[in-house]
């Protein structure tokens, strides 16, 4: 069996839903359920024996050390992390809490565990940390999009953070042998993704006829996978990933947020018409320190493992938007009174 960590948010719960389909390996989900954790994602898995969720913080040795010694799981997947640039801008400290300390305890109970293990065991096991492409910093127009050589150049207090857990994870596997794997993805969108970022929350918006908030000039670059292709990336670093390697993960889907929020609105008014979607664009302050473009090469993956994504952005994008409209009772669930002092704080003028 395997351990995720976070597997109650975006991308672990589509990776825990889409591991017991696609694999029935037994899967143990620990996660503390912060304001991004939501059971509700998992509800299918509710009367599935294979699927076992424990509600606690990666940084918790004594429940980690026992999930790992009741357990014995041959791969831990640590998608665990506090992950919105914006928060991570008002509020950094939760973001070293997690993202940093966290991981250095994750890493210290796994790695007290593993040495105790038989030599074959401890050599196949595998500790997995998906990590994000802003580790490498902004690009210029003209720039090669981010390779695995790239130097690290973090610019906010989500993507240092997240720099400082993969250093870690890297040094862990250079001093004491740990076999791990990193995964440095692009920016995912999909079913089950809180509606903070940007494209869940200009869907939710839309919907709603409220404004479709694009901060400065709109022509910042993000490069855009859809979630389940991520998660097919991990299960084929998961099985084939060299020990002590990093992988990045993107979808050569880079585009302007502008032109995102465009796509949307134009699938809106054909799947659920009756509005002038394009007319809520409002244009609000910039964010500080705002990335203008992230792009993957994700050549290595490709060639060293033959992942391929299957959706394109039309095709991704046609299903999230689908999936939003079709899924009421799991937006009313997750945008409860928190949500609303996080959409008040964020987007009250001149509060940045
Ligand atoms: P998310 O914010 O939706 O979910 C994070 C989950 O981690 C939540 O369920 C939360 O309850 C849990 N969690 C937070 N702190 C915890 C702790 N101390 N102990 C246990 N659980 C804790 O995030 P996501 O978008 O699903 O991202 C998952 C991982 O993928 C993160 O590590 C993120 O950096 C990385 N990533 C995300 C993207 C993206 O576009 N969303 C892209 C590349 C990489
Ligand atoms: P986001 O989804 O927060 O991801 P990240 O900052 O990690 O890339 O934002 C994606 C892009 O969309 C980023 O350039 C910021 C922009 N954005 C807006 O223009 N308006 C918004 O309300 C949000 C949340 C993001």
């Amino acid at each position: 069996m395997i351990l995720v960590t976070g597997g109650a948010g975006f991308i672990g719960a589509n990776f825990t839903l889409a591991w017991i389909d696609k694999t029935g390996e037994p899967i143990v989900n620990l996660d503390k359920l912060t304001y991004a954790g939501n059971l509700g994602s998992l509800a299918p898995l509710r009367a599935e024996a294979r699927h076992a969720f424990v509600r606690g913080d990666i940084a918790d040795p004594a429940l980690v050390g026992e999930l790992l010694a009741q357990h014995r799981p041959r791969a831990l997947v640590n998608f665990a992390a506090e992950t919105h640039v914006d928060r991570s801008i008002h509020g950094p400290a939760a973001f070293v809490d997690t993202n940093v300390v966290g991981t250095f305890r994750l890493l210290e109970t796994v790695r007290t565990w593993w040495s105790s293990l038989p030599k074959e065991d401890a050599d196949a096991f595998r500790f997995l940390h998906v990590s994000t492409d802003e580790v490498y910093g902004s690009l210029a127009p003209d720039d090669h999009p981010f390779t695995e050589q790239s130097a690290y150049a973090p610019n906010s207090p989500y993507s240092a953070s997240k720099a400082a857990a993969d250093h870690l994870v890297r040094a862990y596997h250079h001093t004491y042998g740990l076999p791990t794997l990193t995964t440095n993805c692009s920016n995912n969108y999909g079913p089950l993704q809180f509606p903070e970022k940007l494209i869940p929350l200009m869907i939710v918006n839309a919907i709603a006829g409220k404004p479709l908030p694009v901060y400065g000039d709109g022509r910042n670059v993000r490069d855009w996978l859809y979630v389940g292709d991520h998660c097919a990336a991990i299960r084929a670093v998961l099985d084939g990933g060299v020990p002590g390697a990093t992988y990045n993960v993107g979808g050569d889907a880079e585009m302007a947020n502008l032109d995102v929020v465009g796509t949307i609105c134009r699938i809106l008014a054909e799947l659920a018409p009756g509005r002038d979607y394009a007319s809520l664009v409002t244009f609000v302050k910039d964010r500080p320190g705002h990335d203008r473009r992230y792009a993957i090469d994700a050549s290595k993956l490709r060639r060293e493992l033959g992942w391929r994504p299957e959706e394109s952005f039309e095709s991704g994008m046609r299903r999230t938007v689908r999936w939003y409209l079709d899924n009421d009772a799991w937006l009313a669930g997750v945008t409860s009174g928190e949500y609303h002092r996080w959409i008040s704080l964020n987007y009250a003028s001149g509060t940045r």
